[in-house]
């Protein structure tokens, strides 16, 4: 073979055979593969001349000493070394990764320092029994500067380590945004030191709705709330995985749960229960009541005081206007204020809080509705009723962040599988995995120049049917591993089959750390073949290292079920045979029984 000849052949083969064993989420921006591994053992020394970075040297610590069994100690050296070097002339959130087999050099910015670990904790693979490398060069930076995942802890509240847990899980897959939806109707959540009625009286409630139904309830206490102290142990928790925690304190809807405490605050002067079921409640914050705003700004400042983030979102979404009609206090205020109707008095009461959150150097994000009856001049709206609001706004020049509810939403069901999936929101179509990956931020009604008020996407995990952690898990992943490339990738590289391929390496990742993920039907559960009468299966599960149990009689393969290896040709006697699937991962934990039919040909 002529030697340049070889060498092509070496450059083609080696990336395709390297390529083999790299399987990043989100796949970066440039990558090259070459030749050989870097070798990480004890005698590796971690280099960082820098407080930030230092951080992350710990954090890459523990990861290692978690997930491998092993610690580095920090120091300086020439060769087997991991340095962090920090360059602030860096773009924000940009890195490079370098490995060769006689150290790995990363340089970013903070945050890229902290990305470029990321990416080299997926990179991490166990070679002839030593923790390898592969050697690559990677330059990598985000496509969106806003990646974010919301939680809502208003329906049900989850434990101060869960949400660390949940922090952590976003920065792995470099999301950046955390939105913490506080407040609801039934549920508030943080501690406010003028107010501690608030967490007194509706931090709980004796009994929840217990399904979809209004009037079945479980008659189980429930609830809980952060302390200051513990919203300030989360956020620096964050900060030093560089996400962003955005509170949410809604208003004017979803506030019952406040009017029951302070029933002065409504337009009738209640009474009201905390309640104990979901839904759009009519009874909202008076806006006509100048103790209203008082109480408002009593909360914000705090709120404000405690969070570091640029945005403090106000809610704004689903607030009937039914009692603002009726209220002469509010009839008063859209006389006084020359307003046309109560679109334009919502427009007044969100203006008016932006101007005092303005004033504390702060910006509002609000959810779409806050669009109707004039948008509040610096407002950022989150687009949630499809991608309507998010293109108005954009074409009006504001900033955006795209969560269309039909793409992601992570209360949606998963499947069309009712049986099988756990509860989730039955009203609207499923959001699978692809569905959810497909989503493109830049709507092709929003003209290129008005592209650049598109800051992000963002995906929401609604808690109304959510009572457990382990849901929470279920509900957001893997899905939002699909957020993570949408935010993060060049959509050149945006390809759902790449993904496919790439996803069952961080599937076995998540499932070592113990992250309850929705365990995808097996690839190939869509494409079984019938010819004469035998059914081909070639099923694959989409976790690494898991194993595939069937059956065929209609017990349950996670009893009875024969491992499937491979294809496997079965004989449909009768008119058809039941398929029955399971997936066991490495942790011992089955995936839901997938069924199909097949019929004679
Ligand atoms: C929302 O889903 N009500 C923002
Ligand atoms: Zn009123």
């Amino acid at each position: 073979m002529k030697p340049l000849f070889s060498l092509f052949l070496f450059l083609f083969l080696g990336n395709y055979l390297f390529a083999q064993e790299i399987s990043l989420i989100p796949e970066p921006k440039e990558i090259k593969i070459s030749e050989g591994y870097f070798k990480l053992s004890p005698s590796t020394r971690i280099q960082s001349k820098n407080a930030k970075t230092d951080i992350t040297a710990d954090l890459f610590n523990h990861f290692l000493e978690e997930n491998w069994d092993i610690r580095l100690k920090k120091g300086t050296a020439r060769k087997n070394r991991i340095n962090l070097v920090l360059d602030n002339k860096m773009p924000e959130e940009s890195y490079m990764l370098d490995v060769s087999p006689s150290g790995i050099t990363i340089t970013g910015d903070a945050a890229g320092v902290f990305y470029g670990i990321q990416t080299l904790n997926q990179l991490l693979t166990e070679k002839d029994g030593t923790l390898s490398v592969p050697c690559v060069t990677i330059s990598d930076s985000p496509r969106f500067g806003y990646r974010g995942l919301m939680l809502d802890v208003g329906r049900y509240f989850y434990s101060k380590e869960y949400i660390k847990k949940f922090i952590d899980r976003m920065a792995q897959f470099k999301l950046n945004m955390f939105h913490w939806h506080l407040t609801e109707d039934g549920g508030w959540r943080i501690e406010i030191k003028k107010y501690p009625e608030l967490t007194k009286r509706i931090a709980w409630r004796s009994s929840t709705q217990s399904g979809y139904g209004w009037e079945v309830q479980n008659h189980i206490p429930h609830g809980g709330y952060y302390t200051q102290k513990d919203v300030k142990e989360i956020i620096q928790y964050a900060a030093e995985r560089h996400v962003t925690i955005i509170p949410e304190i809604e208003m004017p809807g979803h506030t019952l749960g406040v009017l029951s405490v302070f029933p002065e605050l409504s337009c009738t002067g209640g009474p009201f229960p905390v309640p104990n079921t979901w839904g759009i409640r009519e009874d909202i914050f008076c806006a006509g009541n100048e103790k209203t705003f008082e109480f408002l700004e009593n909360v914000l400042s705090e709120i404000i005081e405690l969070f570091p983030s640029e945005y403090i979102h106000i809610g704004g979404d689903e607030a009937p206007k039914k009692r603002w009609e009726e209220c002469p206090k509010c009839r008063q205020r859209i006389k006084d204020e020359g307003l046309k109707d109560t679109h334009e008095l919502q427009s007044y009461f969100i203006q008016r809080v932006e101007k005092f959150i303005n004033s504390k150097g702060k910006r509002i994000i609000g959810w779409d509705e806050i669009l109707e009856g004039g948008l509040a001049p610096n407002a950022t709206v989150m687009s949630w009723r499809g991608e309507a609001g998010g293109i108005a706004a954009a074409n009006m020049g504001h900033d955006v962040i795209m969560a269309p509810n039909d793409y992601m939403y992570l209360d949606y069901f998963q499947s069309d599988d009712k049986v099988n999936e756990p509860l989730g929101a039955t009203w609207a179509p499923p959001v699978t995995l692809e569905r959810n990956y497909s989503y493109e931020p830049y709507s092709e009604k929003i003209s290129k120049e008005q592209q650049k008020f598109i800051k992000g996407v963002q995906a929401n995990v609604w808690g109304e049917f959510i009572h457990q952690e382990n849901h929470v898990d279920y509900m957001a992943y893997p899905r939002a591993l699909a957020l993570s490339e949408i935010g993060w990738s060049p959509i050149s590289k945006k390809d759902y089959d790449s993904f496919l391929k790439r996803l069952p390496a961080r599937l076995k990742q998540l499932d070592k750390q113990w992250v309850t993920f929705r365990i995808p039907e097996p690839q190939g559960w869509d494409n079984i073949t019938v010819a004469n009468n035998k059914a081909t299966l070639n099923l694959k599960p989409l976790v690494e290292d898991a194993v595939l149990h069937y059956t065929i009689d209609g017990s349950d393969p996670t009893v009875y079920g024969k491992e499937l290896n491979g294809p496997v040709t079965l004989s449909i006697e009768g008119d058809s045979i039941e398929l029955k699937c399971a997936v066991l991962l490495p942790s011992g934990r089955y995936s839901a029984v997938y069924t199909r039919v097949i019929s004679r040909d």
